[in-house]
């Protein structure tokens, strides 16, 4: 199997970041069992030309990120909860998006906020916009807070479960999406 463009994108605006460690988890426990080109970036790697009002007023940097998102075959997202909810500025990037760029495409859901109290945040704000995208997101959600966070690394048993399932269940899906794909693409092309 060729290997599959996996790309994190994490919406921090601060490093060290726990959103950012949470996206890579789960993208590293993907990688274990996918052949995958992984490629993360976050806010910090946007800087401050992802705030354009329309996609072609983007920095070059900014429309990378919107580009790797696009062209990704298999997405992990995280934000950290601000208000209650994702970032502005995470919901401004996937406003950038393409509708149709994501569609069938397999995506792990993650956030972090400073306790418990939101950690509903990845069910209800982030599967309903990915839903919008008609995007395959995976059944398990992972969120952490401030105690489940240890010297920049995860510190909670329960939450690596968690994020060994996330991962576990995008490369299933990757892997199925992409061995469906292949035989259509070689229809397309002609190949016997
Ligand atoms: C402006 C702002 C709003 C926040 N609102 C919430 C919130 O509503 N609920 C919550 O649990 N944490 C909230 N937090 C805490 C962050 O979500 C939390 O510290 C997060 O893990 C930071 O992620 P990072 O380390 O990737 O930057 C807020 C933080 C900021 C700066």
């Amino acid at each position: 199997m060729t290997r599959l463009r996996l790309v994190g994108f994490s919406a921090n605006i601060q490093r060290p970041s726990k959103t950012r460690t949470l996206v890579e988890a789960v993208a590293a426990e993907a990688a274990v069992r996918l052949p995958v080109e992984v490629r993360i970036f976050d806010l910090v790697d946007a800087g401050p030309g992802l705030g354009a009002l329309s996609r072609d007023q983007l920095s070059l940097p900014a429309r990378r990120i919107v580009e790797a998102v696009e062209e990704a075959d298999a997405l992990v997202v995280g934000t950290p909860v601000y208000k209650g909810a994702y970032t502005g500025l995470f919901k401004h990037l996937f406003d950038l998006v393409s509708p149709e760029a994501l569609a069938g495409k397999p995506v792990a859901l993650t956030a972090t906020g400073g306790g418990p109290r939101h950690a509903l945040v990845v069910e209800h704000s982030l599967r309903p916009l990915f839903g919008f995208f008609t995007a395959l997101t995976v059944p398990t959600a992972v969120y952490a807070s401030d105690p489940d966070f240890r010297d920049g690394g995860l510190d909670s048993a329960a939450i690596r479960q968690r994020v060994t399932e996330a991962g576990s269940q995008l490369a299933s899906l990757a892997g199925a999406r992409a061995a469906a794909v292949a035989p259509l693409a070689r229809i397309a092309g002609g190949a016997r």
